[in-house]
């Protein structure tokens, strides 16, 4: 039952700590300030369902795992989620693997954040008033901020708090009351046409294929479900490519025949166009609001750093309001945001490298740029490590 401590009027609650969005930002702080005894109350404008059936990001880091683990979010992930060792680059005629476990001593996971979501969800610790409307967050700037909203029975309720979590994603509320001194940003000319396949993986592990046709990437959620996915110009629309269309440009540019590997293809469960963008908004913090995962930040995919960074933000900030709320000492609650930044930039660096190392513009000069570049990572231990230790996952405080 969504709680809080209840007040004098029906439609009016408290709790410590106000959190906007379900995601698995949202979710798993709700979690983390549970465990240390701190209470919350999330709002969610979508149904649980909804929510946990959303195909997002598939790949953890080992420090989002440790995490997850150490906070008693590891056994499914541990029994049904895939470890793996590194990826393939994938250049025209040559396939190449970076080894992160021999290279930098860690591995990843490919567990879908739908997974992680649904383990959240079983968890029953956050309590959650989900399809609600017209969220709205009041005096940010002032020791008594709160939040309304109308429930989904139709009533308006109003949940006081001493802090707000603002954890809405990029176009939820809390990006607009929090007002930032910097923005940053930058668009790129291609979006991602992914797909969902009830086939069983083509490979081992991801591949990450450069071609000058453009990028692709071959991803897995299960060993009978496969994710795949293709650069296509910025407008495009799913239904422009046909299924068979999306099977043939996968295999050219994945390299099948290369060396006798073999794309399999199956039937396509899901369709849908992912514009890519780098977008950081500082500080993280506006007065009793702090923000965590994509409402603060957002990264192209291709660095599988989306959902990571955002288990990385609640971790420190689950820290810092149990101290604020608890103990009475705002000194990591302070810092949050400063130390927050120092691992975004790191992760919106990598992306951005990622991306424009592996994407085709067009440009011949850009294309002989990446050439060079993927010809480092892929013959020189220095190039591939660096590589790996950004990929891997640097300590959650980096
Ligand atoms: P979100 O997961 O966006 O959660 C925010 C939550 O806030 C949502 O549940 C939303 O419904 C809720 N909300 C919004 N408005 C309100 C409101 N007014 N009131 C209350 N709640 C509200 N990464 C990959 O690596 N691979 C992918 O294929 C991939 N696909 C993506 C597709 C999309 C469309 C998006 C947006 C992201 C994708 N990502 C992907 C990135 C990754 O999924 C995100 O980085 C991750 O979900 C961030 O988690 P979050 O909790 O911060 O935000
Ligand atoms: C995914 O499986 O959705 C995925 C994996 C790696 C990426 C991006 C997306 O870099």
């Amino acid at each position: 039952m969504p709680g809080g401590i209840r007040c004098r009027w029906l439609n009016r609650m408290r709790t410590q700590v106000a959190i906007i969005g379900a995601g698995p930002a949202g979710l798993l702080l709700a979690h983390l300030l549970h465990r240390g005894g701190v209470d919350a109350v999330v709002v969610e404008t979508r149904s649980q369902d909804y929510v946990a059936a959303r195909v997002r990001a598939g790949i953890l880091e080992s420090s989002s795992v440790e995490l997850l683990e150490s906070v008693g979010l590891g056994g499914r992930l541990r029994a049904e989620g895939h470890e793996h060792r590194g990826i393939y680059l994938q250049l025209p005629g040559e396939r190449h693997h970076l080894d992160f476990v021999d290279l930098t001593g860690h591995g990843v996971w490919v567990y879908g954040q739908t997974e992680v979501q649904k383990d959240l969800v079983a968890a029953g610790t956050a309590q959650v008033h989900y399809e609600v409307r017209d969220v709205a967050l009041h005096e940010v700037t002032t020791d008594r901020p709160f939040v309304t909203f109308v429930d989904s029975t139709g009533a308006a309720r109003r949940l006081d708090a001493d802090v707000i979590a603002g954890c809405d994603g990029s176009f939820g509320p809390s990006r607009g009351a929090a007002v930032p001194t910097d923005q940053f940003e930058r668009r790129y000319p291609y979006s991602w046409l992914g797909i969902l396949a009830e086939v069983a993986p083509s490979t081992d592990e991801l591949i990450y294929a450069w071609h000058p046709d453009g990028f692709a990437l071959h991803s897995m959620r299960s060993e009978t479900v496969s994710r795949l996915y293709l650069q296509v110009p910025n407008g495009t629309e799913p239904a422009d490519w046909s299924d068979d269309r999306i099977w043939d440009e996968l295999a050219t540019r994945l390299g099948h025949g290369v060396d006798g590997w073999q794309l399999t293809p199956g039937p396509i469960t899901d369709k849908s166009v992912l514009p890519m963008r780098s977008h950081v908004r500082t500080p993280m913090r506006h007065g009793r609001l702090f923000l965590a995962g994509d409402a603060a930040h957002i990264v192209p995919p291709t660095g599988a750093k989306g959902l990571n960074l955002a288990i990385a933000d609640v971790a420190l900030l689950s820290r810092a309001l149990v101290s604020a709320v608890l103990e009475n000492d705002p000194r990591r609650a302070d810092s949050y945001s400063d130390d927050a930044l120092r691992r975004v930039w790191r992760c919106t660096h990598f992306s951005w490298w990622m991306t424009t190392m592996l994407h085709a513009t067009g440009d011949p000069f850009d294309a002989q740029l990446q050439l060079s570049q993927l010809r480092w990572v892929t013959t020189s231990p220095a190039g591939a490590t660096g590589l790996a230790e950004n990929y891997a996952g640097l300590p959650i405080g980096f």
